[in-house]
């Protein structure tokens, strides 16, 4: 189903990695839809598929195991899963660009800064050298990168982490992308420099009019930058729902589960509040709704039969009791 806005439409997308004799399913029957402009956030526990479903927009996935998947990754109505190598070479960096965690090991240590993103301009663009200059000093001044002549002429490693970020955000918006995916770009930054990187890639990405995937553990620093949030939980989105209507309506024991552990205080010594149990592995063969083991509203339903939603477009949520649970606010 194609939404006349929709930029990436992921249709009933499942996605299994065959390995060693074994298949271990990772994402399951995902729909998720991004217009034109529009920010959207996906947020999920660490192992529930997030980086997957990233990886597997772009087709990044490593070459040692092969992947088996359904359903299908629509940019701009053309499946990306369905292209040769130059269709989805013409798509990454250029139509949609990816920032991972680790800066510094997306770049090459032994290039200076300005070589490696003039070098996507070149590729991408197919603009001069000296283009290519203008361009890197304008983006980093607008990044903050300043002066820029400094950095541009700096290796990797002699870059501080939030300082590398940037650079890789300048890399990843200044072929002006129509979708950025942004995957844990702050998860290992400190409070107030990924505050500040979040801001800058806000504002920056809103005057390119560029769309963003932000993927994140956490719901707090998603739901600041996003218009909607899909929550993934063992490779399955559990729910969508507009940030506006954060957190009342959130409807998935799992969400509210998650709004309560950021909410909480921290305990006696200085840890986190998370939920009681685990997520199922890949290899379990879950049947009804993998979030049961855990939730306080499961019944047998939950366990037998997997939800499912009314609607996979607005707000829409897969749980049995939903009902039950909006019933009590
Ligand atoms: N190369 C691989 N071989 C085997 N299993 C893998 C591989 N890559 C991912 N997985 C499995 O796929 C599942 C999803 O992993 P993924 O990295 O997408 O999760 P994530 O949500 O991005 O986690 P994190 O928050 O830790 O980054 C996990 O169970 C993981 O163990
Ligand atoms: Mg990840």
């Amino acid at each position: 189903m194609l939404i006349m806005n929709d930029l990436l439409s992921i249709q009933n997308f499942s996605l299994a990695i065959h390995y060693e004799n074994r298949i271990l399913p990772i994402l399951h029957e995902i729909n998720l839809h991004i217009e034109t402009g529009e920010r959207v956030g996906l947020v999920g526990e660490s192992g529930s598929g997030k980086s997957s479903l990233a990886k597997a927009i772009l087709r990044l996935h490593e070459f040692n195991y092969s992947l088996l998947t359904e359903g299908g990754i629509f940019y701009k109505g053309e499946n990306l899963l369905g292209m040769d190598a130059h269709g989805i070479n013409s798509i990454r960096g250029n139509e949609i660009s990816i920032v991972f965690q680790d800066p510094l090991s997306s770049m090459n240590p032994m290039f200076k800064v300005r070589k490696q993103i003039a070098e996507v301009l070149i590729h991408h663009k197919g603009v001069s050298h000296s283009d290519a200059d203008d361009l890197i000093y304008d983006t980093f001044r607008e990044l903050h990168l300043t002066p820029p002549e400094r950095f541009m002429n700096a290796y990797p490693f002699q870059l501080s982490g939030g300082q590398c970020q940037r650079v890789m955000i300048a890399m990843a918006l200044i072929t002006v992308p129509k979708l950025l995916i942004a995957d844990e770009i702050t998860s290992s930054l400190d409070a107030i420099i990924s505050e500040e990187i979040l801001e800058l890639l806000d504002s920056y990405s809103r005057k390119q009019g560029t769309s963003v995937l932000m993927i994140s553990h956490n719901l707090h620093t998603v739901r600041k930058f996003v218009d909607r949030i899909g929550i993934l939980y063992a490779g399955q989105l559990v729910e969508c729902l507009n940030c506006y209507y954060l957190p009342e309506r959130a409807w998935h024991p799992y969400t509210r589960a998650l709004f309560y552990c950021a909410d909480a205080k921290r305990d006696e010594k200085g840890r986190f509040k998370s939920i009681d149990g685990y997520p199922p592995k890949p290899e379990m063969n879950i049947k009804g709704c993998p979030f049961y083991s855990r939730c306080e509203y499961h019944t047998d339903i939950c366990r037998e039969e997997m939800p499912s939603s009314e609607t996979e477009t607005g707000d829409w949520v897969k749980c049995h009791h939903a009902d039950q649970i909006r019933n009590e606010q």
